[in-house]
């Protein structure tokens, strides 16, 4: 199937060369972040059981698919960047993990071949897209699930008044540089610069749109969401 000329070209994101550093990603996700904590708050949420059927899209270095491949039949966990899905790959290697298919796409380009999905999660990804496209994707990932099938979706989402913009990014960027160093604290610099994280009132208005109920919403630090859903079979525009 050709692309139209009009598709957002997604491989053009803003933001870091995940290429390049897969293992640092890894490695610096185990730090930044509570990894583990973050994998049962989405399992939690999903309740798989052995015959379900998952897609991650945006895994990275897979970390979530390859957890929840313990408790669900298969996982296909789809990247853009080739050298996040090779280090994934690995990972499944050395933990003996087979169920977990891993495979090139993006949000706008992934075709499901297989049964209708019980569950879609994507995290920290979906910001790559302008919102428009991000519209797009959530309706894909809509068309994609069985009917009650769950939506998990964590991204970098804005829940701050845009009003103290000045004082909220100055406040959270410098806290990140106390805990996490320069380095840390510029990505998120350039994360707020050049990226494509929207507002949480205009997420919700978009996954509601796509046709999902959410039955709910964790927000951290003004900056963070997740988003916990099933689908409905309402659409509205
Ligand atoms: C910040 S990482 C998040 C990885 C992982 N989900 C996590 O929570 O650590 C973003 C990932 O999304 C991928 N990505 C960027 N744009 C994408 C798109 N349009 N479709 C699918 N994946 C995309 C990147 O290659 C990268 O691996």
């Amino acid at each position: 199937m050709t692309t139209p000329v009009w598709q957002y070209h997604e491989p053009d994101h803003p933001g870091a060369d995940f290429d390049a550093m897969a293992e640092i990603y890894d490695r610096n996700m185990q730090k930044y972040r509570d990894v583990q904590g973050e994998i049962d708050e989405v399992l939690n949420f999903l309740d798989l059981r052995p015959d379900q059927s998952i897609l991650e899209i945006g895994t990275g270095t897979g970390e979530f698919a390859l957890a929840a491949a313990r408790h669900c039949h298969k996982v296909y966990a789809v990247d853009l960047s080739a050298g996040m899905l090779r280090y994934a790959e690995k990972k499944a290697g050395a933990r003996g993990i087979a169920n977990v298919e891993l495979l090139p796409g993006g949000f706008l380009t992934y075709r499901h071949e297989g049964e209708p999905l019980d569950g879609i999660v994507s995290q920290i990804a979906l910001h790559h897209l302008p919102d428009f496209w991000k519209q797009i994707a959530l309706l894909r990932m809509a068309g994609m699930l069985a009917e009650g099938g769950k939506l998990c979706l964590r991204d970098v989402v804005y829940s701050f008044d845009p009003a103290e913009h000045e004082k909220f990014l100055d406040d959270i960027i410098s806290k990140a540089a106390e805990k996490a160093g320069p380095q840390f604290a510029n990505s998120i610099s350039e994360h707020v610069k050049k990226e494509y994280s929207t507002m949480d009132w205009i997420m919700r208005g978009m996954i509601e749109r796509a046709g999902f109920e959410i039955q709910q919403v964790k927000k951290s630090h003004g900056f963070f969401a997740l988003y916990l859903c099933t689908k409905t079979s309402k659409k509205e525009f």
